[in-house]
Order: C-alpha cells, then sequence, then structure tokens
C-alpha cells in the first residue's frame, strides 16, 4: 500500500494507492492542495480513480469537485449528502474497490447526517466521527449527539482495537492513533453512558469555525468560494504594478486610461491624479460611452485590488484586450505615499 497524509493546517487529507495496480483514492482533498495531491500522485505514479469526502465539511474547502473535474473521477460521499455534485453515494458496509484495495464504507452519522468511516486493512479513517483525543462536535446543521454516541459505541469503538486511526482533523500532528488508545485515553469516549455522552456534547459551548457560512454552502452546492472566483479572474488578466502606473502618472503622456470601479463617494474622496471614474456597478451600461476606444490601452483599479480584477476581466471579455488590473489598490496607493487626487 501506498500512503500519504497531508495536512493542511489541523486538516488531514490522505491519498492511498494500490502498489500492484497504481491506483489510488484520495480522502478528504482540500482546494488550496490541488497540485500537491497531483504532484505526489505523479511522483508515485498514481492514478486518482475517486476523491471521496468523509461527510460535507464546515470547515474547509473540499477539493473533490475540482479534481473529479480534472481527473474526470466520480466524488463519492454517503447517500445522505446534500452535495448536488456527488457521483457516487455510498451506504453503509459498501465496498470501493481500488485496485487490489478494498475501502468499505460505514455510515456513522452524528457529528453530521453523512458522515462515514471508511475501513482499509489495518486503518480506518474516521473524518470527524472519531478525532485523535476527541470527536467532531455535534452542534452544526445536521449533527446530532445520540447518533454519534451510537456511532462510536455502537459501531466503530467495537471493531479491531488495533486499528489505526486516521481523523479529518488533528491539530497536534501526532498523526494517527488506535482505536485502543482512543478507548484508553480519549476524554470524550470515558462518558460510556449514552445520556451522558449526549449532555457533555451539548454543553461543549464551542465558537463556530471560521468560514462556516461560505464552506458549507460551497461544499453542499459545487458552487466557488469568493478567493477562488477572484483567483480565476486573476488568471486571465496582467496587472500593473503601483511602481510603474506611479511613473506613468508623472510622465504625462495620455496614453494610458486609469479607470477607477469604486463608487463615486470613496473616488471623489481621493484618487489617483487623472483617474476616470466608473463603479463596477455601472460597468457594462456606461462602458459605451466612457471608452469609446477599445485599442487604448486601461488600467482598472478599487480599494483594494479585488473588484478592479473582475473589473479588468469584463473589460477584456468585452473586447478591451489591453486592459490590465493595478497590482493592490488605493490603500496600498495611499500607504505608499503616492499622490492623490480630490473632487469637488
Ligand atoms: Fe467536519
Amino acid at each position: 500500500m501506498i500512503f500519504e497524509q497531508v495536512a493542511t493546517g489541523g486538516c488531514q487529507s490522505y491519498l492511498v494507492g494500490c502498489s500492484d495496480t497504481c491506483s489510488a483514492v484520495l480522502i478528504d482533498p482540500e482546494i488550496s492542495q490541488v497540485d500537491r495531491y497531483l504532484a505526489i500522485a505523479a511522483r508515485d505514479g498514481l492514478r486518482i480513480h475517486y476523491v471521496i469526502d468523509t461527510h460535507t465539511h464546515a470547515d474547509h474547502f473540499s477539493a473533490t469537485q475540482a479534481l473529479a473535474k480534472r481527473l474526470e473521477v466520480p466524488v463519492v460521499m454517503h447517500r445522505d449528502s446534500p452535495a448536488p455534485f456527488v457521483d457516487l453515494r455510498l451506504q453503509d458496509a459498501d465496498l470501493l474497490r481500488v485496485g487490489n484495495l478494498r475501502l468499505q464504507a460505514r455510515h456513522t452519522p452524528g457529528h453530521t447526517r453523512d458522515s462515514m468511516c471508511l475501513l482499509l486493512n489495518d486503518r480506518i479513517f474516521t473524518g470527524d466521527t472519531l478525532l485523535i483525543g476527541g470527536t467532531g462536535r455535534t452542534d452544526l446543521p445536521s449533527g446530532d449527539a445520540g447518533a454519534l454516541y451510537d456511532s462510536l459505541f455502537i459501531g466503530i469503538l467495537k471493531l479491531d482495537p488495533a486499528l489505526r486511526v486516521f481523523p479529518a482533523h488533528d491539530y497536534k500532528q501526532r498523526g494517527s492513533s488506535t482505536l485502543a488508545e482512543e478507548l484508553a485515553t480519549n476524554p470524550r469516549l470515558q462518558n460510556t453512558d449514552r445520556e451522558g455522552f449526549i449532555a457533555m456534547m451539548e454543553h461543549l459551548d464551542l465558537g463556530a469555525p471560521t468560514h462556516l457560512t461560505e464552506a458549507l454552502r460551497i461544499n453542499m452546492s459545487g458552487g466557488k468560494s469568493v478567493a477562488q472566483l477572484l483567483g480565476e479572474a486573476a488568471a486571465k488578466t496582467p496587472f500593473v504594478s503601483l511602481v510603474d502606473l506611479k511613473a506613468r502618472i508623472g510622465d504625462g503622456s495620455d496614453d494610458l486610461i486609469v479607470l477607477d470601479v469604486r463608487e463615486r463617494e470613496a473616488f471623489d474622496a481621493g484618487h489617483v491624479p487623472g483617474a476616470f471614474n466608473l463603479p463596477r456597478g455601472q460597468l457594462e451600461l456606461r462602458v459605451n460611452d466612457v471608452l469609446p476606444d477599445p485599442t487604448r490601452r486601461i488600467v482598472t483599479l478599487c480599494q483594494f485590488g479585488k473588484i478592479s480584477t473582475l473589473a479588468a476581466v469584463s473589460l477584456r471579455e468585452l473586447g478591451f484586450l489591453r486592459t490590465s488590473a493595478l497590482d493592490g489598490g488605493m490603500v496600498a496607493w495611499q500607504e505608499a505615499g503616492y499622490p492623490l487626487e480630490k473632487t469637488g
């Protein structure tokens, strides 16, 4: 077996391959690591056949959909997953064949209704059902403390105690443990009474995970994160540096249109000398009047350099093929002490 654990902060993902056939499966991939997974697979001569999420993640952005598209392989989740992009929905005890490996799904609702653990030879991928020294929380959408108790105490904790536990989260870089170790030392498992366990889970008083709303939106719908949308836009336009823009406005030539896409008020309060104002929200409506010559060189700018990137992409799509976006925004421009002009 070829086995690689990839950590992204506390999030753990796993690339597991069959050494006889070079077939592999990827478990709980995270969006920022897409290139790393593909690089590891290439390095080890593996072909990924399935991308699996052990459950609907509320705390990180899953890469299953992006990888499935790129590799033309199915997204695998439990059948209770709300995500519309799941190609292969597993039920309890279903096996996935990956070369000579057999990965078995165990439905373990509790952290979420669609949680499953994956059994493979001497190990179990526990998602957020069982963590090292902890369990997944049960206070997020579709969580159920009673169901988690059953999934643990009537479910996976009855398996071979020697099984190695590989969770979806581990913030202390411990890598793995075993069921026996968890049974002996995991504080959440010491309360073996169902009512007591539920009461404990309901009084944990945890803060909401960062990105909760956005992660759930994306992982449940297959939509994009704001960062992803901006990243894709940034790949479609060139940029102009702050230093170059400053040099250009100083040289007196007017071959460059500096297009400030912020709202009028922000523009009036201080803008790059000689800039035009065309708010992003009015861009397509007024572009024909404000920018009659598509051969002119344009640089878009805004407060932080994000909306101006989207504006530059829109302008390029409209045929303004010499459009760039400012690499930075007015905040950086001001911080650099560059000249400002005010209106009124
Ligand atoms: Fe989770």
